[in-house]
Order: structure tokens, then sequence, then C-alpha cells
């Protein structure tokens, strides 16, 4: 198996630039090694009412459609035809590769009367609309119109799909629901995150009766392992130890496994950090990209309600189709669905928390500094959003 070299990190980007697995590796011996951790300056303080007000969540939906945000990984739709259909930011939206090997999105929503064309996710090169059967093709071009004469005026050509900018990179695809909105930042321009060769082999939908912020963070903080994960993770990991890293509007958290401690007698050329530790990369507002060894895992959290969420999970590998190695990725993959499940348990409780109005404000510590990344972009990005 070949060492996974996630190249970009090593990329000198301003402030898009990540440490080195290196450094990365030297900075965790030293945490280890003097019982520390890395440490946020002021901690953050976000108001309870941000997590159970509609006209927040409203806001927070219209952000998701006013900037370019990951839909999914290019490796989920890697055939020509492949589509995926799902709710984006309350929109149904259909994403697809077309014959000409280019990805688009539409608005899935039949020019007719505007039934959805497409669900779930499958191969075409048509869609036809359950309701009366108008014809797509995968350009989004519409085909067919059965007793067409019943249209008198009809321009096919003027009644494609109506698209949605899309595009593709490094890895990626992102849509941009709002054609009027103007990023300041590219927050496309994102580190080359999933290998070329990656494919998914997993891919995955899970409801929870949460806020999607309140499952969010439980993904961006070292600080609950031994305590949330003390049969699981604990103890193969460390108790609050993480290297957090900042680039744009996103972190990068380093989960250290003990594993890592084997490297200390290893020339520092040969250092890698596949297989000894786990990056979650947030990829601001809602998608976390985490590696396990030989694989990687990308969900996209779906807002649903103020306390529903839909998750999005691809898993991907270069592992070859059967054999010892793909078997491994798939034992560490149930190992780590039990670590998911512990906590989704504290994330359904902290929902109820915020029911029983004992706190105003729920408190993110020093050591919950990607949280407070998180709460101050989305705070900055939301001002002036009316919708
Ligand atoms: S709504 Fe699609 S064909 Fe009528
Ligand atoms: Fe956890």
């Amino acid at each position: 198996m070949a060492t996974k070299n996630f190249q970009a990190v090593d990329e000198q980007r301003g402030s898009m630039a990540l440490m080195s697995e290196t450094d990365i590796i030297a900075r965790i011996l030293d945490h280890i090694d003097n019982k520390t951790t890395d440490m946020g300056h002021s901690g953050w303080k976000e108001p309870a009412a941000n997590y159970q007000s509609i006209e927040r969540l409203d806001a927070e939906l219209a952000l998701l459609r006013r900037r370019w945000i990951v839909f999914c990984p290019s490796a989920a739709l890697s055939q020509s035809g492949d589509y995926i259909a799902r709710d984006t930011a309350d929109v149904p939206l259909v994403v697809v590769r077309g014959n000409d090997g280019e990805v688009r999105a539409f608005r899935n929503a039949c020019r007719h009367r505007g039934v959805q064309v497409a669900s779930g996710q499958g191969c075409t090169s048509v869609f036809v609309c359950p309701y009366h059967g108008w014809s797509y093709g995968n350009d989004g071009a519409l085909r067919n119109v059965p007793h067409k004469d019943g249209f008198p005026g009809l321009e096919k050509q003027n009644r494609g799909l109506v698209a949605v900018e899309c595009l593709e990179k490094n890895g990626l695809i992102f849509v941009k629901q709002d054609p009027n909105s103007k990023d300041q930042a590219d927050p496309t321009d994102l580190p080359d995150l999933i290998p070329k060769e990656y494919r998914v082999i997993k891919s995955e939908t899970l409801e929870i009766a949460a806020n999607w912020k309140l499952h969010l963070e439980s993904s961006l903080e070292g600080y609950h392992i031994r305590s949330t994960h003390q049969t699981t993770f604990f103890p193969v990991q460390y108790d609050n130890l993480t290297v957090n890293e900042t680039f744009g509007q996103n972190s990068r958290i380093a989960f250290p496994y003990q594993a890592i401690e084997g490297l200390r007698d290893k020339p520092k050329s040969t250092w890698s950090t596949n297989g000894r530790l786990t990056f979650d990369y947030h990829l601001f507002p809602n998608v976390v990209v985490s590696t396990f060894p030989d694989c990687m895992q990308i969900v996209v959290l779906e807002p649903l309600g103020l306390a529903l969420t839909r998750q999005h999970m691809f898993l991907l590998t270069d592992c070859a189709e059967d054999g010892a190695a793909l078997n491994a990725v798939l034992e560490g993959q149930e190992f780590a669905k039990v670590g998911a499940i512990e906590d989704r348990e504290v994330v359904l409780s902290a929902q109820r928390g915020l029911k029983s109005k004992a706190n105003d404000y729920l408190e993110f510590g020093l050591y919950e500094s990607a949280i407070e990344q998180f709460h101050g972009a989305l705070t900055e990005e939301l001002k002036g959003i009316t919708t």
C-alpha cells in the first residue's frame, strides 16, 4: 500500500498553508512529552437561541445557497450519467456527470409542473419525470414531451432543467445556488485533499434528530475523547491532545493514535501520518473530511430543521477490490462507527439540553478552538443576510 501523501498540506499558500506531515508529527510528540495540547486564545460563548431560532436557521440556509459549498466528492460521480439527487439547503437539486464528462447541477424540478425528475442516486442518460413523462438528457436539455400538441408554442430549447452553478476541483464537486452572490474569498480554493486514485466504496445517508451545528461540533475537538469514547478511541488515542490549524474559514484537527510514538526512533524522512492519526478537515460551513488508515470519509451535513440533520457520508479508498487491505479498511470503519454512535448519543443529549433552558449560551473552552473558529466565521458570514 502506497503511503498517502496529502501533498497540498506541504504547500505554502499564505493563509491556506497547513503544516507538513513531519512538523505535525513532531508537534504531537512534543505534546505527548509535555502533556500539552494546542489551545485557543479566548474561547467562545454561542447563544443557545442560535440553535433554536427559525430565523437563524433560515439565514444559515440562505448562506448555504449563497456560497460555493461541497456537494460530493468527484469520485461519487465517476462515470458519465452518474447522478445524485437530494435537497441542498432546502432546494431539490440533481448533480450529474454528462455524456461529455462534464459535471452539471440543476434544480430538480420538471419544467412542466415542478415534480422532481430524479431521486436518490444512479446512472442514466435520461431523466423521465414520473408525473407526465417529460424527459431530459443528462445535459439538462428537454428531450421529449408526450402529446406535445397539447402545448402549442412550447419551445423545447427554452425549457431544459434550470442550471445551478457547479464546478469540479481537486476531487470535489461544488455548487452555488444563488447566481447573484459574490464570495469575497474563493471557498473552493482548498488543499488537494483527495488522492486521485481514491474511489467511493460506500455511501450512506443518516438522519439525526439534532441541530446540524451540535452534530458538527462533535467532530471538531479532542476534549471529549476520554469521556465519550472511554472504551473505543481513548484506549488507542490520547485524552485531549490535538493539533489545530486553520486555513481560510476552515480548520484541520489532528487526532493522534498512540501508534504515532513508534515513529520516535525512525528517521524523519520516513515519517507518515497514515495509520498514525486522523485528520478532520472542517470545510466551512457544513462538510468534514476525515482521514483514516488507507481511506477517508467525506460527510456533508444538510440542515433539515432546527433539530433535524441529514448526514451524507462517502467512504473512499484506493485498496484493491478484494483482499486484506480492503478488509482492514472495512473493519476499521466498523470500529469508527461505534465511536460515531457514541458521538451521536451525546449530540442528541445536547439537543435535549437546549430544551431544558439551563444555558443561555453553550460555552466552548480553550481546547475547543476549532469550534470557536467555526462560530466566528459563521457569525461573520451571517451579518447582513436577510432571508
Ligand atoms: S410535472 Fe413533469 S411531466 Fe408533468
Ligand atoms: Fe467523538
